[in-house]
């Protein structure tokens, strides 16, 4: 690499932060939605601590606040309800599109491709209005859960569903996605996945919300956004974590072999899934959370075989290398005992983080600026050109 070239570039950006390596610690815009706060609160979306919204408020309330910018009073969150129930309609196009899905496409790749599909119908598509993007964020939030379960039905090789209409948000995406409702066990199972779908719905500016609010950045539609970033969410390194988490507990399969199949995996230097956070190097605040449910649901199902494992595992990792787990880690062990399919799993954070990615997405285009920062070359300096005939 040219020295030269290199210097002349870092003195170009003088004055201003210079690069930094995966964009770690740049403030790369301004957001009213969520603070991670490395200190008691751990995190808040506009301005509540995750433990209270967790604790005492139901996903509905946290998908309203986000979107609308305050929790709803009574009537308004059964508005909210309303509106969420009667959205949940797939275009028929779509229907058709989900079937002739090649078997072993994933179905991230199916949500990708689909909510890119209803930005071609809906009706709104081309308005980036504040309201016209509420009005297709919360139809997003309504459809999605409905198009993962049309597009796993062939995977599952279950008949089509259509759930009772008086189902929470996670009482519906449990029946949806696993046929459970109803009983002491099914109920147990929707408050945690309500737990979880509240923990996942915001991150400040993690990877695919940076990817949507760059692509919403040059006012392109709000549903070309979060294909960008649904996309960006399947990698491992990010939302599709929580399904390797789920491979990683399988090919351990017991307590008594988890500690020697941890050190061994150290051994030969391998990234432990569900560990490590770019921003909380402390900790994270939401694991503890979800630890504390996945504990619980154990208990309640009779089945304290996952949780046995990850806690092993969560000993051992902090041991040799002081990492704390992350959301994505204990988040598997409930989606195991609630017997989601495993490709599912980030297609669950889906139905949660579209709340967040839709609120940034809103944002960017109230308060628009276009995204476009710069690269520190470190190719060839100036060369001659050699005309074809004449190369080598
Ligand atoms: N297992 C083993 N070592 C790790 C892990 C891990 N999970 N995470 C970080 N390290 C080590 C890494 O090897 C490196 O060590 P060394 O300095 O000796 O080379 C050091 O910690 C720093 O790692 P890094 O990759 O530079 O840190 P980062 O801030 O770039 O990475 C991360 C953050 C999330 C990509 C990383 O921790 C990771 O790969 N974790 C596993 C995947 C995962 O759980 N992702 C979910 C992230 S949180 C929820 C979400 O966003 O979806």
């Amino acid at each position: 690499m040219s020295i030269a070239v290199k210097e002349s570039l870092v003195t170009e950006v003088k004055g201003r932060p210079a690069y930094s390596p995966g964009l770690e610690g740049v403030i790369a815009g301004e957001s009213t939605l969520c603070l991670v706060d490395e200190g008691e609160a751990g995190l808040l979306y506009r301005g509540y601590p995750i433990r209270d919204l967790a604790e005492h408020s139901t996903f509905e309330e946290v998908a309203y606040l986000l979107l609308f910018g305050h929790l709803p009073n009574r009537q308004e969150l059964a508005d909210f309800a309303v509106q969420l129930i009667n959205q949940a309609v797939l275009p028929q196009l779509l229907e058709v599109f989900l079937g002739p899905m090649p078997s072993g496409s994933h179905p991230m790749d199916m949500v990708r491709t689909g909510v890119s599909l209803l930005g071609m119908v809906d009706p709104e598509a081309a308005d980036n209005s504040h309201d016209a993007n509420v009005r297709k964020s919360v139809r997003l939030l309504a459809q999605i859960p409905l198009m993962i379960a049309t597009a796993c039905r062939p995977m599952n090789r279950k008949s089509p569903v259509r759930p009772p209409e008086n189902l929470s948000f996670a009482e519906n995406l449990l029946y949806l996605l696993t046929g459970r409702k109803g009983n002491d066990e099914a109920k147990a199972m929707a408050r945690v996945l309500d737990v979880s779908l509240t923990l996942y719905a915001e991150h400040e500016f993690n990877a695919s919300t940076f990817a949507a609010r760059v692509t919403a950045s040059t006012m392109t539609d709000l549903h070309s956004a979060v294909t960008s970033a649904i996309g960006t969410l399947k990698g491992p390194l990010h939302g599709g974590a929580n399904e390797a988490v789920a491979e990683m507990f399988l090919g351990i399969g017991s307590r008594e072999r988890a500690e020697a199949w941890v050190r061994e995996a150290l051994r030969q230097k391998q990234r432990i899934m569900g560990f490590g956070h770019r921003v909380l190097k402390r900790g994270d605040a939401r694991s503890d959370i979800i630890q504390r449910h996945a504990e619980s649901l154990s208990r309640i199902c009779g089945d304290r075989r996952w949780y046995e494992i990850a806690t092993v595992v969560d000993h051992v990792v902090e041991e040799e290398k002081g990492l704390r787990p992350n959301l994505d880690f204990y988040s598997a062990v409930i989606y195991l005992l609630m017997g989601i399919p495993r490709r599912l799993y980030t297609p669950v954070f889906i139905c949660s983080r579209i709340t967040g990615w839709c609120a940034h997405v809103i944002e960017q285009q109230d308060h628009n600026r276009l995204m476009r920062p710069r690269a520190l070359y470190t190719g060839p300096s100036r060369r001659e050109y050699v005309p074809l005939d004449r190369r080598t």
